[in-house]
């Protein structure tokens, strides 16, 4: 039988990468964070001066560049041996990001790296294509939104924590023209994927999303 995932696709701010985090932590399941693979690259390719437009360019820094995913408390990501956990979190680099996840030939070359996480026990993956490109044949599939309202809130708040020096203003407008990129790119746009369960997490907290993924799972 083929190792289990669970897959958690939604918009930015939607509480992915906190409830994706939590559900693995009591599963003791492997996790990913799809977002801080496209978010590493975005880095390397503005560390490298590279024009994000540049495909070929930025498919060969996606093909070399080496990311590793430490599992410590608080968990750390090392790009090419350097740290770089609290440096890809800048909207700046989720802007990037999103640029070049566009591209085809981007996404297919960081495939076969978040596929690698799928190992024994079992894999919790975050994402924007989890359900549908990445792991089509998860058993579970959720889709995890909450108002454009309630993310850009959630994403200043969590920004602000972590000492950036943010405006709510001109982060919800970011936000807003990222995820229009995200749903409307012909590569793996943010759909919900066939067979997903839709969770708005607006008016819920994040034990009350938890406790509703682990429902989906049948609380294994
Ligand atoms: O999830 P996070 O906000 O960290 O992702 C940053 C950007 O990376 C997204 O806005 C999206 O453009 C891209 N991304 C993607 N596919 C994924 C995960 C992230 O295209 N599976």
């Amino acid at each position: 039988m083929k190792v289990p995932v669970i897959t958690i696709d939604g918009p930015s701010g939607a509480g992915k990468g906190t409830v994706s985090r939590a559900l693995a932590k009591k599963l003791g399941w492997h996790f990913l964070d799809s977002g801080a693979i496209y978010r590493s690259l975005a880095l390397a390719v503005t560390q490298a001066a590279v024009d994000p437009n540049d495909i070929d360019a930025v498919v060969k820094i996606a093909s070399s560049m080496e990311l590793e995913f430490e599992t410590n408390d608080p968990p750390r990501i090392l790009l090419n041996g350097r740290e770089i956990t609290d440096q890809i979190q800048s909207e700046e680099c989720g802007s990037t990001a999103s640029k070049i996840a566009a591209y085809g030939p981007v996404r297919q070359a960081l495939l076969q790296k978040q596929r690698d996480f799928r190992r024994e026990p079992g894999l919790v993956a975050d994402g924007r294509d989890m359900g549908t490109v990445v792991f089509p044949d998860a058993p579970y599939k959720i889709f995890l939104t909450a108002s454009a309202e309630v993310r850009a809130k959630r994403r200043y708040k969590q920004l602000k924590e972590k000492g950036a020096d943010v405006n709510l203003e001109r982060l919800t407008k970011e936000i807003e023209e990222r995820d229009r990129r995200d749903k409307e790119r012909t590569e793996a746009p943010l759909i919900i994927p066939d067979g997903a369960v839709l969770i708005d997490s607006s008016d819920l907290t994040i034990d009350q999303v938890i406790a509703r993924c682990l429902d989906i799972v049948g609380g294994k």
